[in-house]
This record gives structure tokens, C-alpha cells and sequence, in this order.
């Protein structure tokens, strides 16, 4: 099976030489299945946002590389990285960091207006995504206007729009009460099932992670321990998520 994302020997330094050093990540590998839906969990401080910095390309490592659909975007420089990051990758933040002065139709199509695509194709994929994540009913409101369990949707649909390779999310349930965290969780869940989409989130909240296929824990920089959820149930994989994170915090 081809694998969406490969990283291998990361090693993340902060701080000049002649500063005050932190090593936030010391020697991670691994690698993400096209279609697979893995978490990412650790403590606060453990390394996770570091790494997703370096997993959708807004942070470079200080050692080793990553390959996100078989190209290795450490490689990648100027107008080239900017252009694979908006096409293969799609984003998803705690704070959904939609633009207030644009409605969710606009913001929603930003990076195809960004590509260049013409008005009637971005209108047609707009509300196809729109339709996908039910949130047709918002697209001509502004994001003051809608819930915050909208509001993700809202950016989730500008993730998507470009079909990336791969959906990553830092903490995208952070902000949500936790009736909303359930829903976009549950819709994550059925583009991962129904729509093959391949997706790395990184949590610290053991219930969102329970929906995931795959959970790597990281402690210390390094990626301490590994569980699959295969045929249990959510309620079961919850359990065992949290009799780790007891384990880990010892
Ligand atoms: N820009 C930065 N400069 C210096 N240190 C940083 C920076 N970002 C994160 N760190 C440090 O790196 C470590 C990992 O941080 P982070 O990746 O944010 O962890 P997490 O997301 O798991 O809470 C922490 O010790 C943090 O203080
Ligand atoms: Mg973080």
C-alpha cells in the first residue's frame, strides 16, 4: 500500500547554537497508509504541534526528511513549497482561523481562488463540499453568524476543497463544546470510511482520539508506544487510550 506520509529520523532543535536550546523532537519515524486514520497524542510540551508544523511544511527539522505523496517536502523551497502545500495538504486548527470580513462560501474557496480556477467551477466544488459537510445553509453568512460546530465544518470544507493527500488536524475539537467535537469527529470519521481521505490528527483529548484507526503516543520526543484500534469498539479503544496516557504520565 502506498504511504501518504513518510517521515524518518526527525530531529527538531529550537534556538541558535549560541541560545538556549530545546530539543522537541529527537528521532521520530514513521509512516501513514493512503486511506489510514492516525492520531497523535503526548502531553503538553511532548512535541505534537512541532511535528505538525513539520508534517504540513510551515517548519523545516533540523534533521532527517518527510515525504507527503512520495515527495520529500524538505526539499521543497519558495513558490514550489507553497504551491504542493495548497495542493496536497489540508489544514485544520483549534482557533478555525476563518476570515470574518469573507462569508463561508468565500472563505470556504480561497485556495481555489488562490489557483486560479474559474468563478463557475470554484461556485460548483464550493457547494459540493458544502453539501458534504451539511453546511449548505451557512454559505452566504459570515463566520460571526454561525456555531463554532459550523465554523469547523466551515474550515474543514476549505481543507478539503483541494482534495489534498492528506488532512491533518492539531486539536481541531479543542475549541468545541463537546457535542460538537462528537459530530465533526463522527463526519471525520465517515470522509476517512466513505471517502477514503487520509487524515493525521493530533489530540490530547483520549475521546477524540478513540475514533482513530491508529494511535502513535510520543513522550520525550521520540514515539514511545503504538496501538491499533481494530475490532474494538470506540468505548473499548477510549478505555485503553486512557489506561496508556495513565501509564505514560508514571
Ligand atoms: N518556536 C519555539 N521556540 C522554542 N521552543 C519551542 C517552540 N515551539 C515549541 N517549543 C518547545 O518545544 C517543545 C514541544 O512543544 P510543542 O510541539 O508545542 O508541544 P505540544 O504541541 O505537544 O504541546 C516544548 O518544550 C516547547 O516549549
Ligand atoms: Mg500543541
Amino acid at each position: 500500500m502506498k504511504n501518504i506520509v513518510e517521515v524518518k529520523d526527525v530531529k527538531k532543535v529550537y534556538g541558535k547554537s549560541n541560545e538556549k536550546q530545546t530539543e522537541a523532537l529527537k528521532d521520530i519515524s514513521f509512516s501513514v497508509e493512503k486511506g489510514e486514520f492516525v492520531g497523535i497524542m503526548g502531553a503538553s510540551g511532548s512535541g505534537k504541534s512541532t511535528l505538525l508544523n513539520i508534517l504540513s511544511t510551515l517548519d523545516l527539522p533540523t534533521a532527517g526528511t518527510v515525504a507527503i505523496d512520495q515527495k520529500d517536502v524538505t526539499k521543497l523551497r519558495g513558490n514550489q513549497l507553497a504551491d504542493f502545500r495548497s495542493r496536497a495538504i489540508g489544514f485544520i486548527f483549534q482557533e478555525f482561523n476563518l476570515l470574518e470580513n469573507l462569508t463561508v462560501r468565500e472563505n470556504i474557496a480561497i485556495p481555489l481562488s488562490l489557483q486560479g480556477v474559474r468563478p463557475r467551477e470554484i461556485k460548483e466544488r464550493t457547494e459540493k463540499v458544502a453539501a458534504r459537510l451539511s453546511i449548505t445553509e451557512t454559505l452566504d453568512k459570515y463566520p460571526s453568524q454561525i456555531s463554532g460546530g459550523q465554523k469547523q465544518r466551515a474550515a474543514s470544507a476549505r481543507a478539503l476543497i483541494t482534495q489534498p493527500a492528506i488532512l491533518l488536524g492539531d486539536e481541531p475539537t479543542g475549541s468545541l463544546d463537546s457535542k460538537s467535537a462528537r459530530d465533526l469527529l463522527d463526519m471525520m470519521e465517515e470522509l476517512n470510511q466513505k471517502d477514503a481521505i487520509s487524515i493525521l490528527l493530533v489530540t490530547h483529548d483520549p475521546a477524540a482520539a478513540s475514533y482513530c484507526r491508529r494511535i502513535l503516543f510520543i513522550k520525550d520526543g521520540v514515539i514511545h508506544q503504538e496501538v491499533k484500534r481494530e475490532g474494538k469498539s470506540r468505548e473499548a479503544f477510549y478505555r485503553e487510550v486512557l489506561a496508556i496516557l495513565g501509564n505514560l504520565e508514571q
